[in-house]
């Protein structure tokens, strides 16, 4: 897989859209320049908080053209894999969810979607480099997962530096995604340590315009 990491993608998370008018809101940021749309599924376990689920991930594949990005923060991401797969370009889980990670990743490439790993701000990037080469995408938080909102964690530009060296040094080809408190200033921190892929949720929905909120990010 030949990926141009120059190109910096923006994926902004439905976390933050008005669900009361989802089908609206998606399609609006399709429209206003988005690449991917992120979609965050919590299971009140894995993080301190409850989303939603695959009906809703198929609600919203069904709007857009553009891939589904789903990030899994579920305790059990193995058993509940089947269920996500239909509608699922991307399916990222948790190096710290209880599943054999190896296994998993496997399963989501032969269902033809990109594998992502991610790692909580706590977990050192050691944790992920056994699984490198099994990647097509390691997501690094930026805040704690579980809630939008949250401010950015400057430490772990350290995470993608590494990431970023590990991937030349191997000759490996992964996107480098960062995910929590992404307005524009960190957005220009990020891609300079190495990421092309912002998940962005209160800085996009939360703007009155979504080319504008999106282009300044980009
Ligand atoms: C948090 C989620 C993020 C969140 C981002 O656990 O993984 O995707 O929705 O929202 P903002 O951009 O508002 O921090
Ligand atoms: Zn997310």
């Amino acid at each position: 897989m030949t990926v141009d990491f120059s190109k910096v993608l923006i994926a902004p998370s439905v976390l933050a859209a008005d669900f009361g008018h989802l089908g609206a809101q998606v399609r609006a940021v399709e429209a206003a320049g988005a690449d991917w749309i992120h979609l965050d599924v919590m299971d009140g376990h894995f993080v301190d908080n409850i989303s939603f689920g695959p009906a809703f991930c198929a609600a919203v594949r069904k709007q857009v053209a553009i891939p589904t990005d789903i990030h899994l923060m579920i305790e059990r991401p193995d058993h509940y894999l089947d269920r996500f797969l239909p509608n699922a370009h991307n399916i990222t889980v948790h190096v710290e969810a209880r599943h054999d990670v190896p296994t998993t990743l496997r399963r989501i490439r032969e269902a033809g979607c990109m594998a992502g790993l991610s790692l909580r701000p706590g977990t050192p990037f050691e944790a992920v480099e056994a699984y490198l080469d099994q990647i097509d995408l390691l997501l690094v938080m930026t805040v704690e997962p579980g809630f939008g909102g949250q401010p950015f964690q400057p430490e772990m530009l350290a995470k993608m530096e590494a990431a970023s060296a590990a991937r030349s040094r191997r000759g490996l080809a992964f996107h480098i995604q960062v995910d929590g408190g992404i307005n524009a200033p960190q957005a220009r921190q990020c891609i300079a340590a190495g990421a092309n892929v912002l998940v962005a949720g209160t800085s996009v929905f939360g703007k009155p315009d979504l080319a504008e909120a999106i282009r300044v990010l980009r």
